[in-house]
């Protein structure tokens, strides 16, 4: 029998399509395929009765209303994809949310506030260079104008592919203004192996680990592979290689934390000429603030002194900055509440990963639920869950809408 909790199974395979190649799923911010992903979610919200309105970032939501107009909890994820995604990474809470409010409907359940689904815009900032961006223009840490003005590696601006017609362009759907947020609740697959390891299939997150992005360009002298002698070189990417083994030594040496250099781009790129320019990404992540400060501080170092050394120019511009997010305790114990009630164990556990619960927890009380990934892998195409743990993680969110309702009150 076919109900909502297991209507997340089918909704995802059916989104899995979008974007769909070799290698995975990609499904950047404002590409036709994002942009029919969000149309499949307004298809089904309005299906359902909710009430959709987005924002100018394309961040899009489906009301299911309660008792009283007052702040909703809102429930949501991202339905961007890296660049070698996965089926489940943040489609599994947008999908989940959706079929969550559909549980609500199904038992007539009458909630005091107002329940949001929400897609949230460019969560993995693959196409423009920032992450969490919609959840980060909500919650008024970056500005509508600053990420409109955002340009991908084609220089073509948010704005520009929020507008085009044929590519990213917004649902035919209201806008409306910011507004008040009561509760924040994220549902998404863990990524890493720790709920499998344990044989447990419900995590409830204490806290989401601190991250900063950064780009580095590296300009050198280019010249002919066979004629500079090797002590008259200023190579761009021996430079830019110096770095890279920097970022891991020091990450290595700092207890807990990840640092990774995933993007790197060769000027002019041949064979035969000497590299003048790269550009590359950093990441640097530790549940410890002051541990990303401190691998930032000497990459700084490693950068000066490779300047010197190798007479190349280096500059490091910070992308974004996220400090570690507590989640809220209250919100917690409602999610373990609700796992206790369909008599589930759950694990508290960290997120390395990154969410859009990051942005929210700083304007609302933000919680997250995980449900095992097999193998521990994400961000790759072979990603998978399990569809009993799927159906498990929305049968849990439904409840645990219900548990904050019913403890927030109407005030
Ligand atoms: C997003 O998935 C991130 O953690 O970077
Ligand atoms: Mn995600
Ligand atoms: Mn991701």
């Amino acid at each position: 029998m076919t109900s909502p909790a297991n209507d997340v199974v089918a909704r995802l395979l059916e989104l899995s399509a979008l974007g769909r190649y070799d290698g995975g799923i990609d499904r950047g911010l404002a590409t036709p395929p994002e942009r029919a992903a969000r149309e499949r979610f307004a298809y089904w919200a309005r299906r359902a009765g909710f009430t959709l309105s987005q924002d100018v970032v394309g961040n899009l939501f489906a009301r299911r209303s309660g008792m009283h107009d007052v702040a909703p909890i809102v429930v949501g994820s991202h339905l961007d994809t890296v660049r070698t995604g996965g089926a489940y990474d943040g489609a599994y809470g947008v999908v989940g949310a959706l079929c969550a409010l559909q549980i609500l409907d199904r038992d007539k359940c009458v909630t005091t506030r107002p329940v949001e689904a929400v897609a949230w815009a460019g969560e993995e900032g693959s196409r423009f260079p920032l992450g969490c961006l919609g959840s980060s223009v909500f919650a008024g840490l970056t500005s509508e104008g600053d990420a409109l003005a955002l340009r991908d590696n084609d220089g073509i601006s948010l704005n520009a592919a929020l507008q085009s017609r044929e590519s990213g362009s917004l649902p035919d759907v209201p806008v409306r203004p910011r507004q008040e947020t009561a509760a924040y609740l994220e549902l998404h697959v863990e990524q890493g192996p720790v709920l499998e390891a344990a044989g447990v299939s419900l995590g409830v997150v204490t806290a989401i680990a601190a991250q900063r992005r950064y780009r580095a360009i590296v300009k050198g002298a280019s010249g002919h592979a066979g004629t500079v002698p090797m002590e008259r070189r200023s190579d761009a990417l021996c430079g830019a290689a110096d770095i890279v083994l920097a970022v891991e030594r020091e990450a290595r040496s700092s207890a807990g934390a990840v640092a990774t250099v995933g993007h790197v781009k060769v000027e002019p790129n041949g064979t035969n000429i000497i590299p003048l320019r790269v550009s590359l990404s950093v990441d640097i992540r530790s549940s410890e603030d002051a541990r990303v400060e401190h691998i930032e501080r000497a990459l700084q170092t490693v950068i000066a002194e490779t300047e010197r050394r190798r007479g190349v120019q280096i500059a490091l511009e910070r992308l974004e900055v996220r400090a570690a997010a507590p989640m809220d305790a209250r919100l917690r114990a409602a999610l373990h509440r609700s796992c206790a009630a369909i008599g589930q164990p759950a694990l508290d556990i960290t997120s390395g990963a990154g969410h859009d619960a990051t942005c929210l927890s700083r304007v609302a009380p933000a919680a997250m639920l995980f449900v095992p990934s097999v193998g521990g892998v994400s961000h790759i195409g072979a990603e998978r869950t399990e569809d009993r743990d799927l159906e498990l993680g929305v049968a849990v969110l439904a409840a645990a809408i219900i548990e904050v309702d019913r403890d927030l009150g109407q005030n």
